[in-house]
């Protein structure tokens, strides 16, 4: 069993809405209470921790911090320690599915850590001011997600750093590849996209509001704007 912890405090700049990312309405409910749902509803999960923005009330929450990763602290060490396997699942990724966070959880047999993550499609190059130095092999490129699994004592251990450390960090694992930690991928799929931009809350939109049509058996389109 793992505690699962949500990180739901950012401020959400890049999506420019009036207020924090994970309470922005999509398709007719908060963005964080989405994952959450999937979250509750996973076998393997015991308990979800969530990290809120400073001031916002919620059941279960507590205070966020500074940086993605203070906020994942923050909410470990308000977890149960009776749990060794602690899952962290972004908030802005409402698509997560059942499915992804049990293969998560089984995945992290053998490994320190382990991420999903799902292949990277366009060829990506490495630029210094507009000028090419290098194409990537793209057979080895992965863009890396969230549900990610720990170990708990490695991810206390790797978010005992310095605030700074961890403001450098885009996210937990890198801290433990970092620390030497073996890290292992878990494929998946690309619908699980990450909510930063406006025109990824519309496609989320779309997408939840198909599969909540197809999970009440929704034939007549009312669902779907
Ligand atoms: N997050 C958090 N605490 C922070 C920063 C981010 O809990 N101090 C969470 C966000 O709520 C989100 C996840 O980490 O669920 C991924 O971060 P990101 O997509 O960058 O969200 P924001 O930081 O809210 O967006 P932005 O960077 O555009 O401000
Ligand atoms: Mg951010």
């Amino acid at each position: 069993m793992a505690v699962a912890l949500l990180v739901a405090a950012g401020r959400g700049e890049r999506l420019c809405a009036s207020g924090p990312k994970a309470f922005v309405t999509v398709a007719g409910r908060p963005l964080y209470a989405w994952s959450l749902d999937a979250l509750r509803a996973a076998p393997s999960v015991s308990e979800v921790v969530v990290a809120v923005p400073e001031g916002v009330e919620a059941p279960g929450g507590v205070a966020g911090g500074a940086s993605r990763s203070e906020s994942v602290r923050n909410a470990l060490a308000a977890a149960p320690a009776a749990e060794d396997v602690v899952l962290v699942h972004d908030a802005a990724r409402p698509l997560v599915t059942v499915e992804l966070i049990e293969a998560c959880v089984a995945g992290l047999e053998g490994f320190d850590a382990v991420v999903a993550a799902t292949p990277v499609t366009d060829t990506v190059k490495e630029a210094v001011d507009g000028i090419v130095s290098r194409t990537l092999d793209r057979r080895a490129l992965w863009s890396v997600q969230t549900p990610q699994v720990f170990r708990r004592p490695m991810l206390e251990r790797v978010l005992s750093q310095p605030a700074e450390v961890l403001a450098a960090a885009t996210d937990d694992a890198g801290l433990v590849e970092a620390f030497g930690g073996r890290v292992g991928i878990v494929p998946a799929p690309p619908e699980n996209l990450k909510v930063t931009t406006p025109v990824d809350l519309r496609l989320a939109e779309l997408l939840l509001r198909r599969r909540d049509a197809n999970h009440v058996g929704g034939v007549d389109g009312t669902h779907i704007s």
